[in-house]
C-alpha cells in the first residue's frame, strides 16, 4: 500500500524466491510488503478464453501472434487458474535459481518484479535482492542467476546489490543479539541456512529439499497434481503426530525428510570447528519461510535437532515474526544500513 503522506522509501528489499517474490519498502517507520507467486500459467489463446478471463477479472497478458498466440496468467492468480484448468503452473525458477536453458523465464520474472516495485520505482533506487547459498559441499553455479537478476533490476533503472538469503533472515530478526545467530529460511525450492556472527556471514549453505520437493513427492504417491497438493498443504496441514487422512500422513513423511536433511546439514556444516568463531555464549536460531508455517513445525524441528546432538549451544529456537516476509525485510535492513 502506498502512503502518500510519507516520504519515498529509501531502498527496497527484494526476496527472489523460487515460490514467491516479496518486495519490502519503508514508509515512515513502517515496513510494507507486497508479494507475487513466482509462477504463471500459459494456455493457447482463444477469443472465448480471453473473454472468460475478463469476466472473471483474472489479470492476464497475451503473448505471441498467429498460431503461437498464448494467454499468460502471471503471479498470484496463476495458482487458482491452474487449479481451475487442472494444469500445472509454470515456474521461472527451480531449486532457488533461474534456468539458463529457458531465457523467457527471465522475461516473466522481470514482469513480476516490475509490478511489485511499480509504486516505489525511481531512478537509482537501491534494491538489495536475496540470493541462495550453494548446497553443502558443492560449488553451485549461481553466476547466470545472479547476473540475470542484476540485469533485470538495472533495466528497471534501479541499483542492485545481492544479499545471502539466510543472512537476510538474521538481519530481519536478530537485531537484539547484534546480528549473531542462525537464520533459516524454509522456502519452496530451497532451505537456506546462515550462521552470522556480528552481522558477518560465517557459514551458509542450502538444502534442495523444501516445499516443492514435498509437493511433488506427495503428488507421485497420491496421484494428484503437485499444484493441488500445495493448495491442500497450505490450507490445512499441521504437524502433531496424528494423521487424519492419507494425504496428511504422506505430507508428514516428507516434512520429516526435509527437516532431517536440514538437521544433518547443520550438524555437518557446524561440526567443522576450524570454521567456527569462538562465540562463547548460546546464540538464537530463527525459523522462517513458507514451509515453516504449518502449526507444530517449530516443535518438530526442535525435537529432531535435539536428537542430533547439534554442536552449537542455542539460547532458543523460535519462529520469525513474519515468516513469509523476513527475507525481504532483512534485505531492506541491509540496504538501509548501507545508506
Ligand atoms: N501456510 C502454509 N503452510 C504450509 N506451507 C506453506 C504455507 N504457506 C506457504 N507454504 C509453502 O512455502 C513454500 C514457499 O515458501 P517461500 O518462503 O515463499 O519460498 P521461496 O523462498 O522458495 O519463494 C511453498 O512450498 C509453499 O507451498
Ligand atoms: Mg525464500
Amino acid at each position: 500500500m502506498k502512503n502518500s503522506n510519507s516520504a519515498n522509501t529509501p531502498a527496497i528489499g527484494l526476496d527472489v524466491g523460487t515460490s514467491r517474490i516479496v518486495a519490502s519498502a519503508k514508509h515512515g517507520d513502517d515496513f510494507q510488503f507486497k508479494s507475487q507467486l513466482n509462477a504463471f500459467v500459459e494456455v493457447p489463446w482463444s477469443k472465448m478464453t480471453e473473454a472468460s478471463l475478463k469476466r472473471e477479472s483474472v489479470p492476464f497478458v497475451v503473448h505471441g501472434d498467429g498460431g503461437d498466440k498464448a494467454i499468460i496468467v502471471p503471479g498470484n492468480e496463476s495458482s487458482r487458474f491452474a487449479d481451475l484448468l487442472q494444469v500445472e503452473t509454470r515456474r521461472p525458477m527451480n531449486r532457488g535459481v533461474l534456468n539458463p536453458a529457458e531465457p523467457e523465464n527471465a522475461v516473466m520474472l522481470k514482469q513480476l518484479v516490475e509490478n511489485l516495485i511499480s509504486d516505489d520505482r525511481r531512478s537509482k533506487l537501491p534494491i538489495f535482492y536475496s540470493v541462495p547459498a550453494a548446497p553443502l559441499g558443492a560449488e553451485e553455479n549461481l553466476t547466470y542467476h545472479d547476473a540475470t537478476i542484476n540485469q533485470i533490476i538495472r533495466e528497471l533503472d534501479c541499483e542492485p546489490t545481492p544479499i545471502n538469503e539466510g543472512l537476510a533472515v538474521v538481519f530481519s530478526e536478530l537485531e537484539d543479539t547484534n546480528y549473531s545467530g542462525i537464520g533459516i529460511s524454509f522456502g519452496g525450492g530451497l532451505v537456506n541456512v546462515c550462521l552470522s556472527y556480528l552481522a558477518v556471514p560465517v557459514v551458509s549453505f542450502s538444502v534442495a529439499k523444501a516445499g516443492d520437493y514435498i509437493d511433488s513427492s506427495a503428488a507421485t504417491i497420491t496421484g494428484e497434481l503437485a499444484t493441488r497438493i500445495r493448495l491442500a498443504k497450505e490450507e490445512s496441514f499441521y504437524i502433531n503426530g496424528h494423521f487424519s487422512d492419507k494425504l496428511h500422513q504422506v505430507l508428514n513423511v516428507y516434512y520429516d525428510e526435509m527437516i532431517r536433511s536440514v538437521v544433518n546439514g547443520l550438524k555437518e556444516a557446524f561440526s567443522n570447528a576450524r570454521s567456527m568463531p569462538k562465540i562463547g555464549r548460546p546464540i538464537p536460531m530463527v525459523l522462517s519461510g513458507g514451509s515453516a508455517m504449518p502449526k507444530g513445525f517449530r516443535d518438530r524441528f526442535e525435537k529432531l535437532l535435539k536428537e542430533s546432538e547439534f554442536p552449537i549451544a542455542l539460547s532458543e529456537i523460535r519462529m520469525a515474526n513474519n515468516p513469509l516476509n523476513s527475507t525481504a525485510k532483512g534485505a531492506l535492513v541491509a540496504a538501509l544500513a548501507e545508506l
